[in-house]
């Protein structure tokens, strides 16, 4: 039987400077998760949150999006706020906590050599969230952290990169009801320099409660 390429896999080589990197990395890091990192939430979400990539120290170590690491800690603080989750930190696969109506992945599945994505991994990758937004009902929101997750989901969905540029906070509502919502990425640089800040991020969670009506 042939392998289906769009499937989520946890043995992907599809990009070879990325399966080379988390190779060395997990003989460097014997205990780290150290292969593509899988979305976490419910399978029909309502809120899709879509990231870079995992980091060397968080998403990559644990295998967990966005766990482990700076930028986790003010997104799963956000949810758990917005009733999206039942506990506010997120430490491992085995910490108990549940998202509700909420699911979160990467555009990049695997961990980039200096957080760096390459296009072509980017474009690789892409088939992945592919199917991940086929499975989004149609009042669903997709919430993108930053301008390369944006990029990518346009990507993904095949619209128009110049219909939908990037603005945080904005809104794009798409021809089938769905919409894709964006913020700056709440990283530890964007925190610091306070092109994010926590009440930013609020608001844009606000937003998407009153639209959702959950
Ligand atoms: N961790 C992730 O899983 N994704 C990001 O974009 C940043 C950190």
């Amino acid at each position: 039987m042939s392998e289906n390429l769009a499937v989520f896999n946890l043995n992907c080589t599809a990009c070879p400077r990325l399966s080379r990197f988390l190779k060395e990395t997990r003989q460097k890091y014997t205990a780290y998760h150290a292969r593509p990192v899988p979305a976490f939430g419910v399978k029909k979400p309502k809120l899709l949150i879509v990231g870079l990539a995992p980091g060397m120290h968080g998403a990559n170590a644990t295998g967990r999006p966005f766990t482990g690491d700076h930028a986790g800690i003010i997104l799963y603080e956000m949810l758990y706020k917005h009733g999206f989750s039942n506990k506010p930190v997120s430490t491992n696969l085995d910490d108990g906590l549940k998202l509700k109506h909420c699911r979160i992945t990467n555009a990049v599945k695997c961990l980039p050599p200096e957080n760096k994505p390459i296009g072509d991994e980017i474009n690789t990758c892409n088939r992945y969230l592919v199917e991940e937004l086929k499975t989004l009902d149609k009042k669903a929101i997709i919430l993108c952290l930053g301008q390369i997750s944006h990029k990518a989901v346009i990507k993904a969905l095949a619209l128009k990169q110049t219909d939908y540029p990037f603005q945080h906070g904005k809104a794009h509502i798409l021809a089938d009801g769905r919409t894709i919502t964006d913020s700056y990425h709440c990283s530890r640089y964007n925190t610091n320099t306070r092109r994010l800040t926590e009440a930013m991020f609020n608001t844009v969670f606000v937003q998407i409660k009153s639209q959702l009506k959950i």
